[in-house]
């Protein structure tokens, strides 16, 4: 077969990410043939489970998130896949059993170990790993964001990490990497002649990218409030978008390559102070409205939380393309809608010969999430017998319109790891300049005595955000 055979090691086995999408999208792998037949996908965590509790479990609250063709013989085979053992992290003797148990195997040339935990344990996880030689060059760790809360925590994380693998052996997680809609930017930038000659500040006036969501912070008000928007979306996510948005053409679409050019955008990113962060950043909360709660009444929220639930920045990258282009990035929970773009607001043209000569610029939208799809706004004629122009989209909708199955994020990524292919995974120089990035945010508010701005659950954020656009004649998306 032309799959690789693979042994993953899936710590967190019991956990939510788990349950809800690594065994669900490598369920999905399977059915469509995928996964090598002898593949194994040993779980562990601290759960006094065996084989069959596990089963249980995944039965319960895996099978559940399964999204396309669910089927009870497919699921049956799949299930003979996997198999389970309590591993403490924390205790190296744990580690002898799992390690004898990948070597009975006897397949030892492609192991994965997904450590889907606390980033508190990567470090004894991995020395823990070593001391039982699954660090050897066949063996590929994988981490899960978030990783650390600072700079200097996430240098820590890393350096510790370095301590028992290569770099070319970890593959650091950001599932939006995952997501076809924005590899799909590549090709639209890189394959077409007619976008990339416009893809400047001579032609382009400003960018704008979201992610929305509508959810609030559910059951996770414990882990939410001590990471907050900008932790949890900012330095990974929106800086990816960011990054895929905005970088030059790599040399190849190697990983190296590609992440050489990433990192090259954010270390050309002007450099927040703090000063600045009072006028180009905005931070928010929502307030209860329309029957919801507000943020600070959300269960296990402490009185008096300052945790920012949206966050707004307005970005410059300091280079030939870009100098001049406001980058306006925001992200938050309880929004209005569930949305994730990148809007393109192109330079006004002289329309002086046409009727009423107000015609809008042009704007490209590239839509990640509710729907695939990218809309170029062109002016058209009105049809009859002035010279009227109006704005109309030239739309595709990928995901309805281009035939192909579309792989949920995190299956392209395990199976990437699986082939060993790093380009979709972030490498320690570029998650570190994402960090440098925030770091002036994260050290103002952590002194500031000014509250986040509150706004309505169910709103596109607060009017401080508004007015951070406003000042530049700016409107967010929504309103154009
Ligand atoms: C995760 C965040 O990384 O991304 C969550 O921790 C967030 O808070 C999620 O809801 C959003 O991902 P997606 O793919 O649903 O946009």
């Amino acid at each position: 077969s032309t799959q690789t055979n693979f042994d993953m090691v899936l710590f967190g086995a019991t956990g939510d990410l788990a349950m809800r999408k690594l065994l669900p999208c490598l369920y999905q792998a399977h059915v469509a043939g995928l996964l090598h037949p002898e593949g194994r996908i040993l779980g562990v965590s601290r759960s006094e489970l065996d084989r069959a509790g596990f089963l249980e479990k995944v039965e319960s609250s895996a099978k559940i998130h399964v999204k396309q063709h669910f089927s009870d013989g497919q699921w049956a085979s799949f299930i003979r896949r996997l198999d389970y053992l309590t591993v403490d992290v924390t205790r190296a003797e744990d580690f002898t059993a799992l390690g004898e148990m990948v070597k009975a195997r006897q397949q030892t040339e492609n192991i994965v170990v997904y450590l889907s935990t606390a980033p508190k344990f990567f470090a004894q996880a991995c020395a823990n790993l070593a001391a039982v030689g699954l660090n050897a060059d066949n063996v590929r760790v994988v981490l899960e964001k978030p990783l650390g809360t600072d700079l200097q925590s996430s240098r820590e994380i890393n350096t510790d990490v370095a301590r028992y693998f290569k770099e070319e052996q970890i593959y650091r997680i950001d599932h939006y990497l995952g997501k076809e809609s924005l590899q799909n930017l590549l090709a639209l930038r890189f394959a077409n002649v007619m976008f990339e000659p416009l893809w400047n500040n001579q032609y382009i006036e400003s960018v704008q990218l979201t992610i929305a969501e509508q959810l609030g912070v559910e059951e996770r008000g414990e882990f939410y409030d001590i990471t907050g928007a900008l932790r949890d979306m900012v330095q990974n996510h929106l800086m990816q978008m960011l990054c895929m948005t905005a970088m030059e053409k790599p040399a190849s679409l190697d990983a190296d390559d590609v992440r050489d050019e990433k990192v090259k955008v954010i270390k050309a990113l002007k450099p927040l102070t703090a000063e600045s962060v009072n006028e180009l950043v905005v931070r928010g909360q929502y307030t209860a409205d329309k029957g919801m709660n507000g943020y600070l009444q959300e269960k296990d929220v402490p009185a008096g939380s300052f945790t920012e639930t949206y966050v707004a920045i307005k970005a410059e990258i300091d280079n030939a393309r870009w100098a001049g282009v406001p980058f306006y990035l925001r992200t938050g929970k309880r929004m209005a809608g569930k949305v994730a773009e990148i809007v393109l607001n192109f330079r006004k043209l002289d329309t002086l010969i046409f009727d009423g000569s107000q015609a809008a610029p042009n704007r490209l939208v590239i839509e990640l999430q509710p729907e695939e799809s990218v809309r170029l706004y062109t002016q058209v004629k009105t049809p009859g017998a002035g010279n009227r122009v109006e704005l109309t989209a030239l739309s595709v909708n990928m995901g309805k319109e281009i035939a192909g199955r579309r792989q949920e994020a995190y299956e392209r990524l395990l199976l990437d790891v699986i082939n060993g292919k790093l380009a979709l995974f972030n490498r320690r120089d570029e998650l570190e300049a994402a960090w440098e990035y925030v770091m002036p945010i994260l050290d103002n508010w952590a002194t500031s005595t000014q509250a986040p701005h509150g706004y309505a659950a169910h709103s596109w954020g607060p009017e401080a955000a508004r007015e951070l656009l406003a000042r530049d004649g700016h409107r967010w998306h929504e309103e154009q």
